[in-house]
């Protein structure tokens, strides 16, 4: 028997963890205050509104609809699309693998935050000392055995959820991980609004500037977060509610996960600001200085701050890397399933089988992160996933879906079980403003990325 989600509530905190991931705290805030600030918020509440929400209810739609992994699914659909499954399995691939990465790091530095191991230049210490950084891909240098153990215990962690299936595994980890996820969260922002210097952090954050709004750079920036940010467009949720009972109302379901979400970015922004401010303020430097997003926010600027904090560093760091590793293992293990189901169900194999044929070769395949070029492979990958890969999969998608298949039936499908009946708006959105803006989306961010 397929697997299924024992309840509602399971299912959305199970998507609410794939969503709420590493990008809500280290990338949201950054976009928002380098990209008009309380201003950005404009074009991304319209992106959720005609990019995150439409899709994701297409998404759990076709989901809940097909029954079956990316690939199957979209055979369902038209034998001739079976391939943008593949495409999209393929990239939640590469993801999981890069996570994996991360989240070692993010173990490790939960470690570190007792004794700050990273001294008074962690910049330093994470590029030399803890990652042993060479200086090109493909110098691979050695082995880094500090990371072998964390290594080896987060693969054989999320290993064994994968093996206990979608109800039983991630269902469980999720109702215990989002709660943790949130208090911690709670304690990074309540130390952060405390701070002196707090406000100039927030108000960096958060004073909109009108004037971007003027800037394509910034609706596209904005498209671009949501894509990422709701986990969308590479087949994850479509995998997640594969496993729905068919009377599920998605509409209503969508409707939550997004704005989860966005709450939980917009929360993790306000401690990660005012902490940025508090730090400007003790450097005696602007926050705009100070703000950066990312493994350099992470594993560079934080350690900083976590180190100038008055008392209660560890606490603190504890905090920030836990909250970091929890939203990262409930976000790696929706992209671990969505690649399990999409062999699962195209070859019809045992759970354990397509479980095996997926924690194998990404055992194989993150082991090189553990080397001296992991950041080097990373940069290169993550670059061209994030503006690249996942968007032109999300655009595939659309443009099958809605000019070459009847999105009406999806459309009756969504709305059989829902309190709220979405109307032809739904596809027109989707057929013509989310594609359009997503085409420019891709060609620009190809003219950056090939000019770097
Ligand atoms: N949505 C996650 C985030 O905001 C990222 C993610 C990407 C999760 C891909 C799953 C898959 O960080």
């Amino acid at each position: 028997m397929r697997d299924q989600w024992n309840s509602k509530l399971g299912f959305l905190l199970a998507a609410i963890g794939s969503a709420v991931g590493l990008g809500n705290i280290w990338r949201f805030p950054y976009v928002a205050a380098t990209n008009g600030g309380g201003a950005f918020l404009l074009p991304y509440f319209f992106a959720i509104i005609t990019a995150g929400i439409p899709i994701l209810i297409l998404e759990y739609t076709m989901g809940k609809t097909y029954r079956a992994g990316a690939p199957v699914t979209f055979a369902r659909i038209n034998r001739r699309f079976e391939w943008l499954g593949w495409f999209q399995v393929m990239i939640s691939f590469v993801i999981a693998i890069y996570y994996f990465a991360i989240i070692v790091w993010c173990l490790s530095y939960i470690g570190f935050s007792f004794t700050q191991a990273w001294g008074n230049d962690p910049t330093r210490f994470f590029t030399e000392d803890f990652l042993g950084l060479t200086d090109s891909a493909l110098n691979l240098g050695g082995i880094n055995t500090s990371l072998l153990l964390p290594f080896l215990l987060i693969w054989a962690v999320s290993a064994f959820i994968m093996y206990k299936g979608v109800s039983k595994g991630i269902e469980t980890v999720c109702k215990i991980c989002l709660p943790i996820l949130f208090l911690m969260t709670l304690i990074l922002v309540i130390r952060g609004i405390t701070l002196p210097g707090a406000v100039d952090g927030l108000n960096y954050l958060f004073k909109p500037d009108w004037n971007a709004l003027k800037d394509p750079g910034v609706w596209v920036a904005a498209y671009g977060q949501i894509f990422f940010s709701l986990s969308i467009g590479f087949g994850i949720m479509l995998s997640y509610s594969s496993y729905l009972p068919k009377e599920t109302d998605v509409v209503n379901s969508a409707f939550i996960t997004a704005t989860a979400n966005h709450g939980y970015e917009i929360f993790a922004g306000i401690g990660v600001f005012s902490i940025m401010g508090y730090m400007a303020l003790q450097q005696g430097v602007s926050v705009e200085e100070v703000a950066a997003s990312g493994i350099g926010l992470a594993f560079m600027t934080f350690p900083t701050a976590i180190s100038a904090l008055p008392a209660l560093n560890a606490i603190f760091g504890v905090c920030f890397f836990g909250a970091l590793f929890i939203a990262g293992i409930t976000s790696l293990v929706s992209i671990l399933q969505t690649v399990v189901t999409g062999f699962h169900d195209k070859f019809e194999v045992s759970h354990k089988k397509a479980v095996t044929i997926v924690m194998v070769p990404s055992f194989v395949l993150s082991f090189l992160f553990i080397t001296g070029a992991g950041m080097n492979i990373l940069d290169i990958v993550d670059a061209f996933i994030n503006n690249i890969g996942i968007v032109s999969a999300g655009v595939i998608e659309l443009i099958l879906i809605t000019r070459f298949f009847d999105a009406e039936k999806l459309r009756r499908e969504a709305n059989e079980f829902s309190n709220f009946s979405i109307g032809r708006w739904w596809i027109y959105t989707l057929r013509i403003v989310t594609t359009v803006v997503l085409g420019m989306m891709i060609v620009l961010n190809t003219r950056e990325y090939l000019a770097n």
